[in-house]
């Protein structure tokens, strides 16, 4: 599918057919970390997942905003004809949040796949403008390492197979991808408020093992957000779409067979 993005056509691969399903993805990767997710979806929706821009084979300048990546993924969702059912993965998550506080006619239902509701604190922000000192001075191999443990539960790490995979798909991203994705996650607003106005169905998947997006906040965010369902992987770390796909697919499966009338 082509989609028309400032001014470029920007090509987004779909599989599938039915419903729309479109997933986001986090920092610092692509649209690839949905792919087993994405195929086992694939027998009942139409899946896209999207590179944002800069990031994997799409061309576009990232300009290290929440929001113009959200404007990119309204974009995807006008092309694709209607409102859709939106998966966004942590970082993903923040756009897909910031897509239905601009646009919400596009989204029939939310899912937040190992997110957060709340704005970095100063401690965040000093981190992030650690990995971006790091970044400027290194390159992108030490911080996508370092990144690579906060991702995967400590077993999860020893499968060499999945740790590779990840790192892969780390390492093809360009320094201005991941630059892009710290000023964007540094600067996003605080979405806590917002949550107890969403009024469309909504799914929060939280792993059990996840350092990043720790699973009391998913609970606390399914609390918050009227009529939210939760679903707590077991073992799994921050990915769990990479780590425990079947089982996350399962969920947005469920949950999006559900919310998406036929
Ligand atoms: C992500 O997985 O997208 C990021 O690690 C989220 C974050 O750092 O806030």
């Amino acid at each position: 599918m082509l989609v028309n993005f400032s001014g470029s056509p920007i090509e987004v691969r779909q599989e599938g057919s039915g419903r729309t399903v479109v997933l986001i993805h986090g920092y610092p990767l692509d649209g690839a970390m949905w792919s087993s997710v994405a195929r086992r979806l694939s027998d009942r929706f139409r899946v896209l997942k999207p590179d944002l821009p800069g990031h994997g084979e799409n061309p576009a300048a990232p300009e290290g905003t929440i929001d113009s990546y959200a404007d990119f993924v309204s974009s995807v969702v006008e092309a694709s004809g209607g409102a859709v059912g939106l998966a966004g993965f942590s970082m993903g998550g923040y756009v897909a949040l910031a897509l239905l506080k601009r646009r919400p006619e596009q989204i029939a239902a939310l899912a937040l796949v190992d997110s957060r509701a709340v704005a970095d604190d100063e401690a965040a922000r000093a981190k992030r403008d650690e990995s971006i000192a790091l970044l400027r001075q290194s390159g992108v191999e030490p911080v996508a390492e370092a990144m690579l443990g906060k991702l995967l539960a400590p077993e999860a790490l020893t499968r060499g197979d999945l740790a590779d995979r990840v790192r892969r798909i780390m390492r093809r991203q360009s320094a201005a991808a991941f630059e892009s994705d710290l000023m964007a996650m540094r600067g996003r607003p605080d979405s806590v408020e917002f949550l107890s106005k969403i009024a469309i169905p909504a799914l929060i998947v939280a792993g059990e093992k996840d350092v990043i997006s720790q699973p009391d906040e998913g609970r606390a965010m399914a609390e918050a957000i009227p009529g939210a369902r939760l679903t707590v992987i077991p073992g799994s770390g921050h990915l769990t779409p990479m780590e425990s796909p079947a089982a996350v697919a399962r969920a947005l499966g469920d949950f999006f067979g559900a919310a998406l009338p036929g």
